[in-house]
């Protein structure tokens, strides 16, 4: 039987849970900091590491919540901004009305500010073994920061309305999208103690898996209605998306080769993880 749902079920509950209390004569700041985080969204990034950690080290899943939400509510920031209007403008975002629009700029700003911030503090109180919590806050930095998405996005918006080669599209969308998601898949390798080959090939396959996933959006973004992705689609036309330089019919062929190549290297890992990362995959990859 598939535990994983089960898991996943207890995660949102973990999720609301953790709520944080921020008592100020702030009008809206408690409330407005933990609502994009509880608007719903796939939870992909979580569940992903959940599913690694189910895999290698199950008996640790419980101490996993704390790393699986610091990646989702980076994560959250990261949508925060990415719609703001100085980015790319968005009202719309899991089905709800985006911070900036509901209530201000500077208070969607500055809570996306907040949540970054927050996803280190909780992985620093997290009951981890003080070894494994650096290692977790290295990946979540290294690959959320300068390094990963920061640089990815803003090489995204630098460059709108120019139109860059595939070359140079693959690296916006490894640092803006996929380096986070080989993070989710590397966080777990490292919470169930995996050796470093092991590390190393999650976080390989994270690299193909979130370029995947930035393809397969930007597909939605083509091909979507606003109700069905809960956020508005047709926005891409002045950026460099995998749609706009190769064509729909290209970028789908583009994206269908990675599935072949995610599923060898998913083969390669221990045959549960291989299992229990199928099963959350697979709906992903109906293309
Ligand atoms: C949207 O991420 C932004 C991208 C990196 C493509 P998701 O598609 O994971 O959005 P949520 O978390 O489900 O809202
Ligand atoms: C955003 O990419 C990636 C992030 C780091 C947030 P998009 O701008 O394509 O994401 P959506 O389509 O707004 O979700
Ligand atoms: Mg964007
Ligand atoms: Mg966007
Ligand atoms: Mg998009």
């Amino acid at each position: 039987m598939n535990l994983m749902p089960l898991v996943f079920d207890r995660f949102e509950h973990y999720c609301i849970k953790q709520a944080p209390k921020v008592a100020s004569f702030h009008p809206y700041f408690e409330t407005a900091l933990w609502e994009m985080v509880l608007n719903g969204g796939k939870r992909f990034r979580p569940k992903l590491l959940l599913s690694v950690v189910a895999g290698y080290k199950p008996k640790m899943l419980e101490k996993a919540f704390a790393p699986a939400l610091a990646l989702e509510i980076l994560h959250t920031y990261s949508l925060i901004h990415d719609d703001l209007p100085a980015m790319d403008n968005a009202p719309l975002r899991r089905g709800h009305p985006t911070l900036h629009a509901k209530y201000d700029e500077v208070g969607a700003i500055l809570i996306g500010d907040g949540l970054n911030t927050q996803s280190f503090y909780l992985i620093t109180k997290a009951k981890l073994k003080p070894k494994i919590k650096v290692k977790l806050i290295q990946a979540l930095s290294c690959n959320g920061g300068i390094y990963g998405m920061v640089l990815g996005q803003a090489l995204d918006c630098y460059f709108e309305n120019q139109q860059l080669p595939l070359k140079k599209l693959r690296t916006i969308h490894l640092n803006k999208t996929a380096k986070l998601i080989a993070a989710s898949l590397q966080m777990g390798g490292i919470l169930a103690e995996c050796d470093k080959k092991t590390c190393k090939k999650l976080y390989q396959l994270g690299l193909d898996l979130g370029l995947f996933f930035q393809i397969r959006d930007d597909i939605i973004d083509a091909t979507q209605s606003e109700q069905e992705a809960g956020k508005p689609t047709h926005q891409d036309s002045a950026k460099n998306s995998y749609v706009n330089l190769l064509g729909l019919e290209n970028a789908k062929k583009e994206a269908k080769a990675m599935i072949d190549s995610i599923h060898l290297q998913l083969k390669a890992l221990h045959p549960k993880a291989n299992k229990l990362l199928n099963e959350l995959l697979s709906p992903y990859f109906a293309l």
